[in-house]
Parts: C-alpha cells; structure tokens; sequence
C-alpha cells in the first residue's frame, strides 16, 4: 500500500533543519533573468540529481523485477521523473535486476468553489483503467499537507492496481503533524516557497537547475 513509509529504504530522506541558511547565490551559475529575485539556494543541481540516484536504487531494491507505470504528476514533476526514471533504467542496466517501465503523465486540476480541495480533476494520459492490476509510481515534485496526494491515491484505487508507491521529490513540514509521508522522498524542507528544477511561481522559475528560495522582489515581479 501506499503511503505510510514503510518501505525498506523508503520513509526517510535528507532533512533541511528550519535554520538552515542555504548557499549564497554568488557560489552558482543561474539564469540571468532571475538575478535580484532569489533569496538563496536551497539544494543545488548537482545534490538534487545524486539524492535522485539512491532514491532509484531504494525503488529497484524494493520493487525490482517488476514491471511498473511510472505516472508522473505534471507539469512540476517532469524533472524529478525524468532523472529518476534515467537513474532507474541505468541501474537495471548495469545489474541482475531489471524494471520495465512505461511512462505516462497527469495534471490535476482543482476546482476552488469553496475552501475545500475535494473536487480534483485528473487531465491527460491515458484512461486510468489501464491501471488495473499494475504497479504504479507516482512521481510528484513537492508533498505539502498531502491532501493533493490523498485524492489522487483515492482516485486511482478506484482502478484496483496491484500496487501503488509514491515518489516525491521533496516533502514540506507543516504545522500538521498528521501529514502525509510518500514511500520514496528526497528531501524534507522547511515551510518555505521553493521554486527550480521545474517547480514554479506563476509558471515561472521552472528553468532553473537549482531548488532556491525566492525573495520579495522576486515575489512581486511575477505575481498575477
Ligand atoms: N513551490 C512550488 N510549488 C509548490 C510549492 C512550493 O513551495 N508548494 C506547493 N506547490
Ligand atoms: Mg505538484
């Protein structure tokens, strides 16, 4: 089942303390259309993509010779997916154990009529009961209060696959202590606006390598 972190290399990741002040941006390489609206960097690249490469040895370990769905929740998790998917297909490559994967991509799309998440559309890809009796990976790039992910997980079990795990790139804390967990997460980080490696402020930001914090300035550029 999904969810509740008990995998055997799953339910813990790297965790980025409140008090952690970052790296200056004056140690990396960005774009230059962001300079004057980031705070600092959160995780660089290069982190990002190593910590990506233990996360697919987890999931080789745990669900190798398997075949899998990989569904990834666009349009954040297209990074995330791609280098873990690129990581997977190395490794089974390189060893005795072997995945094979399909790729297939999602968007939900909230209807905000009143306070509540509840009404969640999944668009695009194909007809979820190609699900049935699969294993599904869903991969997604940020795991807030989690209410997202329930209602995508309550929608797919509607389908019956064989299993389903998630995958997130990054998990937030929260003040709610209940939160949910995904079986695979990178990093755990504080209760911060992150924008890079294709998460987005009002669709910008997605075109930049590293997780970074954005500032004010940045903020009052690219509000809508
Ligand atoms: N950044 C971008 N998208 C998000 C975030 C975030 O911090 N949290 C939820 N969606
Ligand atoms: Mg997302």
């Amino acid at each position: 089942m999904a969810g509740q972190g008990g995998s055997s290399a799953g339910g813990r990741g790297v965790v980025i303390s409140d008090n952690w002040p970052g790296y200056s941006l004056d140690l990396f390489t960005y774009p230059q259309h962001y300079y004057g609206d980031l705070e600092y960097v959160l995780i660089p690249h290069g982190i990002i993509v190593d910590r990506t490469e233990r996360l697919a040895k987890d999931i080789m370990q745990d669900i190798g010779d398997n075949d899998i769905v990989v569904l990834c929740v666009l349009k954040g998790g297209y990074k995330f997916c791609a280098d873990l998917v690129e990581h997977i297909k190395n490794l089974s490559r390189n060893s005795e154990r072997f995945i094979s994967m399909k790729v297939d991509f999602v968007r939900l799309k909230s209807y905000h009529n009143d306070q509540s998440m509840q009404d969640m559309q999944i668009i695009g890809g194909d007809d979820l009961s190609k699900l049935t009796g699969k294993n599904v990976l869903i991969v997604e790039d940020i795991v807030g209060t989690g209410r997202t992910m329930k209602v995508l997980l309550n929608n797919i079990e509607k389908y019956k696959p064989k299993m389903i795990k998630v995958a997130s790139l990054l998990v937030k804390r929260t003040s709610r202590p209940d939160g949910y967990r995904p079986d695979y997460y990178g990093f755990e980080i504080p209760d911060l606006f992150v924008v890079g490696y294709a998460l987005d402020y009002n669709e910008h930001f997605r075109d930049l390598n590293h997780i970074c914090v954005i500032n004010d300035h940045g903020k009052a550029k690219y509000r809508v």
